[in-house]
C-alpha cells in the first residue's frame, strides 16, 4: 500500500512514443563534453501511464495544505495564496523570461521588479529593498551582513557581538553566527517583552546590533520599542527587523518608524506566495539609508522611463543569490499587494489579529494560556491543565491529525515549557474558527476521560509516531535498491 514508485516497477510496462530526436548524436557529443556522456539507462521505474497517474494522485491525497483545510502554524503565516497570484505569475511576458536577455526587452519585468522594491519600502518604512534573498532565513543573512559591512566600512571592528532575544526564532542566532558574530542572550521580563534592564546592561561597544522580532514570537508587540531602539542606537549598534510576524502589524505599523534598521520580510507568509515543500520562497531586505550602499547587487534602477540593474556600487556586500531572486514568487506577492491595496493589508491584518484573540478567548476555558493578555496575530497555549493525566503537548498536536487539522507550531518558542503556538491568520472564517474550537474541546474532554486516545494518536495517519531526533538527524531521502 506504501510502496515506493520504484517497488511498483514492472519491466516493460511503460510503453511509451516519443517524437523523433532531432538532434544528431554528433552534435550532442559536440556540446557535452566526453565525460559526462551517460553510458547506461538511468534507473528510472517503469509504469505503466494509469499507475503512475494512481501513483500520484494518491501522493497529492496525502499531502495537506491550506488548500485542504486550516493550518494554523504559529509563526509561519500559512495564509490562503490566491490563484489571482497564480495567474500573474504564470502570464507568458513574465513566466518565459530568459535572465540573460537584454534589459531593453525585459522592461516590464524590470517596472514590476522597480515598483516591488518601492511597495515593500512603503510598507516598512525602509529607504530601499533587495528582492535577492530567497527565503527569511536567507534574508536575515543578507541583512546582518550589510550591518556587518556597515561597522567595517566605518573602521569599527570592535563590535563583534549580535544581540538575540531568548524568545527568538532559531535562524537569528544561526544567523548571526554564520556572519561570524558571537551571540548574546536578552532576557524577556515577566511579560514576556524584552527586558529593559538586560538589555542595557549587554550594551556596549562590543554589539553590533539587535535582531528582534515584532510582534514577538508570542504574538505579543514589544511596546518599549522606541526605548530599545533607543538603547541600541546610542551604544553605536543597529537594530533589525525579522520580518516574519509582519502579518501582525502590516498597514498598521511600520518596522521603519519603530526604529528599526533593517527588515527582511518572508513573501510566503506576509504577502501570501505558498510555501511549497521548502521552498521556493522570497525574503526581500530593506534597510534605512545609511545602509542603502552595502545592499546586494543589482538593485534595479529608474533613469528617465526606463529601468536597469545598478551594478555600480562599490560597497555592496555582493550578490547573496544567482540572478535577481525568485522572480516567480516575486510576480505573485506583487499581484497580492497591487490587488489589496493599502486598505486592503490594513484589514487583513486588523482580521488576523481579531482571529487570533478570538480563538484566545474560546481555548481559555479549555487550555492554559502562556500569556493571556491582547495578542497580534498568534499566541500560545500549552498543555499545563492536562498535565495530570500524562497528557503532552505533542499528544495533543498529534490527536489533531485524527480530526483532519495540520497541527499548530509545538515546542516553540522556547521560553513557553510545552508550547503550542497558533496563528488562524485573516483568511478563516469564523465558522472555520469555530469548528476548530470545538475540536480542541473535544481533545480537552478525551485528555480528562480517556487519556490513552490522545497519547497514543494519531489513529487514523499513515503514518503514526514517528522518532522525531532519528527523523530529523539521519533522515532517508534516497531510494537504494
Ligand atoms: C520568527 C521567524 N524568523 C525567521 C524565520 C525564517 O524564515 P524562513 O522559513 O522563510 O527562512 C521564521 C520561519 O518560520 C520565523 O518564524
Amino acid at each position: 500500500m506504501n510502496k515506493l514508485v520504484f517497488e511498483k516497477h514492472v519491466k516493460g510496462s511503460n510503453s511509451f512514443t516519443l517524437p523523433p530526436c532531432d538532434i544528431s548524436e554528433e552534435s550532442v557529443s559536440q556540446c557535452i563534453p566526453e565525460l559526462f556522456l551517460r553510458r547506461e539507462d538511468t534507473a528510472l521505474p517503469e509504469l505503466s501511464e494509469v499507475e503512475a497517474v494512481r501513483h500520484f494522485t494518491n501522493l497529492s491525497k496525502r499531502a495537506y495544505g491550506v488548500d485542504n483545510g486550516f493550518y494554523p502554524l504559529g509563526s509561519c503565516t500559512m495564509k490562503y495564496s490566491p490563484k489571482i497570484n497564480e495567474w500573474a505569475a504564470r502570464l507568458p511576458g513574465l513566466a518565459g523570461l530568459h535572465p540573460y536577455q537584454p534589459e531593453d526587452t525585459v522592461q516590464g519585468a524590470l517596472q514590476l521588479y522597480y515598483e516591488m522594491q518601492e511597495m515593500l519600502s512603503e510598507i516598512t518604512g525602509m529607504d530601499g529593498f533587495s528582492l535577492q534573498p530567497a527565503a527569511g532565513a536567507h534574508g536575515e543573512m543578507t541583512g546582518i551582513m550589510a550591518i556587518k559591512a556597515y561597522h567595517q566600512h566605518r573602521q569599527d571592528n570592535k563590535r563583534t557581538k549580535m544581540m538575540v532575544p531568548d524568545s527568538a526564532h532559531g535562524t537569528n542566532p544561526a544567523t548571526a553566527n554564520v556572519v561570524g558574530y558571537d551571540v548574546i542572550e536578552v532576557k524577556s521580563n515577566q511579560r514576556g517583552l524584552v527586558d529593559l534592564d538586560d538589555l542595557r546592561a549587554k550594551m556596549n561597544d562590543e554589539i553590533a546590533g539587535l535582531m528582534l522580532t515584532n510582534p514577538n514570537t508570542l504574538g505579543l508587540f514589544e511596546e518599549d520599542i522606541r526605548e530599545i531602539a533607543a538603547i541600541v542606537h546610542d551604544g553605536g549598534g543597529l537594530l533589525y527587523y525579522d520580518g516574519a510576524n509582519l502579518n501582525g502589524i502590516v498597514g498598521v505599523a511600520r518596522p521603519g518608524d519603530m526604529g528599526f534598521d533593517v527588515v527582511h520580510v518572508n513573501l510566503h507568509k506576509t504577502f501570501s506566495t505558498p510555501h511549497g515543500g521548502g521552498g521556493p520562497g522570497s525574503g526581500p531586505v530593506g534597510v534605512k539609508s545609511i545602509l542603502l550602499d552595502f545592499l546586494p547587487i543589482p538593485l534595479v534602477i529608474k533613469k528617465g522611463d526606463q529601468y536597469e540593474f545598478d551594478y555600480e556600487r562599490p560597497l555592496s556586500i555582493g550578490k547573496v543569490r544567482n540572478f535577481y531572486g525568485n522572480f516567480g514568487v516575486i510576480v505573485k506577492a506583487y499581484a497580492y499587494i497591487k490587488s489589496l491595496g493599502g486598505t486592503g493589508l490594513k484589514e487583513a491584518c486588523e482580521h488576523a489579529v481579531l482571529n487570533a484573540n478570538y480563538l484566545r478567548h474560546q481555548l481559555r476555558e479549555d487550555y492554559n494560556i502562556a500569556m493571556d493578555v491582547l495578542c497580534k496575530h498568534e499566541f500560545v497555549i500549552n498543555s499545563k491543565k492536562q498535565a495530570a493525566n500524562g497528557i503532552t503537548t505533542m499528544d495533543i498536536a498529534k490527536r489533531l491529525i485524527d480530526y483532519g487539522y495540520h497541527p499548530p507550531t509545538v515546542y516553540f518558542p522556547m521560553i513557553v515549557s510545552e508550547a503550542m503556538m497558533i496563528e488562524p491568520t485573516e483568511t478563516e472564517s469564523k465558522d472555520r474558527l469555530d469548528e476548530f474550537v470545538q475540536t480542541m474541546h473535544n481533545i480537552a474532554e478525551e485528555a480528562a476521560n480517556d487519556p490513552d486516545l490522545v497519547i497514543h494518536a494519531p489513529h487514523n495517519a499513515v503514518i503514526k509516531r514517528v522518532d522525531e531526533v532519528t527523523a530529523a538527524r539521519k533522515p532517508i531521502v534516497k531510494w537504494e535498491r
